[in-house]
């Protein structure tokens, strides 16, 4: 997939998991300093929440989906759990910072054992996949019962006003800081592909459909990131 077809438009649904896959092996070195630097630092606070929330036992193998360059596995390692790492881009696993063990793979078809492990992560991932409900049949496949997953994303916010001022940092201020950086269509594509989640009682509903109970959303910072919290049923 070429970078004249993610600039401007969203990719076709019968490419977009190879023009995400190069997208993201393309942008892996710089991916880091950009996270920190779009975010004025907040994505290391949401990560830890992540973690915090998601209450893991020490010593636990938890799952961290998409784990792109490894910040949610460094933060799980810091909780004394063991992560181990999956991601579609190698690019993203040749930057990993982490020590978890990895694997290339799908989201949507993971090489896990029914019921093998003690909780799942995954950041800013979800509006990349092709599909979201396989992903949570997935995930729902192979926690322990009672186990937790952790969704960390990004989120439109109610308010007004800091919906308009986030509305036109994140599409106009990003992909310049993006184009600076690191990749400008990449930084258009990044917020474009917010129209790939459903809306929050869709997402809610989805994730109790597949298995889960006590499903609750947190707000994060204005409600410019969201973080939702399930337990996988007995
Ligand atoms: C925005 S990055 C997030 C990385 C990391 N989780 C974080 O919090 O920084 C999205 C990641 O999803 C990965 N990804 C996209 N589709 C995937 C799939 N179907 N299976 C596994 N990983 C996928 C990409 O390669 C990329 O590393």
């Amino acid at each position: 997939m070429s970078k004249e077809k993610i600039h401007g438009a969203l990719p076709d649904p019968s490419e977009k998991e190879l023009t995400v896959k190069t997208m993201f092996d393309r942008i892996a070195p710089r991916y880091d300093i950009m996270n920190r630097l779009i975010t004025f630092g907040l994505d290391v606070i949401w990560r830890r929440k992540t973690v915090e929330e998601l209450k893991p036992t020490p010593g636990g193998r938890i799952l961290d989906v998409a784990c792109g360059t490894g910040d949610l596995c460094r933060t799980l390692r810091a909780a004394e759990t063991k992560p181990i790492g999956l991601d579609l881009s190698r690019g993203m696993l040749a930057s990993f910072n982490s020590k978890a063990p990895l694997i290339n793979g799908d989201a949507l078809k993971m090489p896990f054992m029914d019921s093998s492990l003690d909780g799942v992560t995954c950041g800013f991932a979800l509006r990349n996949f092709t599909d979201i409900r396989p992903f949570l049949q997935e995930v729902s496949r192979i926690l322990k019962s009672g186990s937790r997953l952790a969704i960390l994303e990004v989120d439109k916010p109610k308010n007004v006003f800091i919906r308009l001022g986030h509305s036109l940092y994140f599409n106009k201020v990003v992909p310049v800081i993006g184009k600076i950086f690191s990749d400008k269509e990449a930084y258009q594509y990044l917020p474009r592909s917010t129209v790939y989640l459903p809306v929050e009682n869709e997402l809610i509903e989805m994730i109790k459909t597949e298995g889960f109970s006590d499903v609750r959303k947190m707000k994060l910072t204005g409600g410019i990131a969201q973080l939702l919290i399930a337990r996988k049923e007995n």
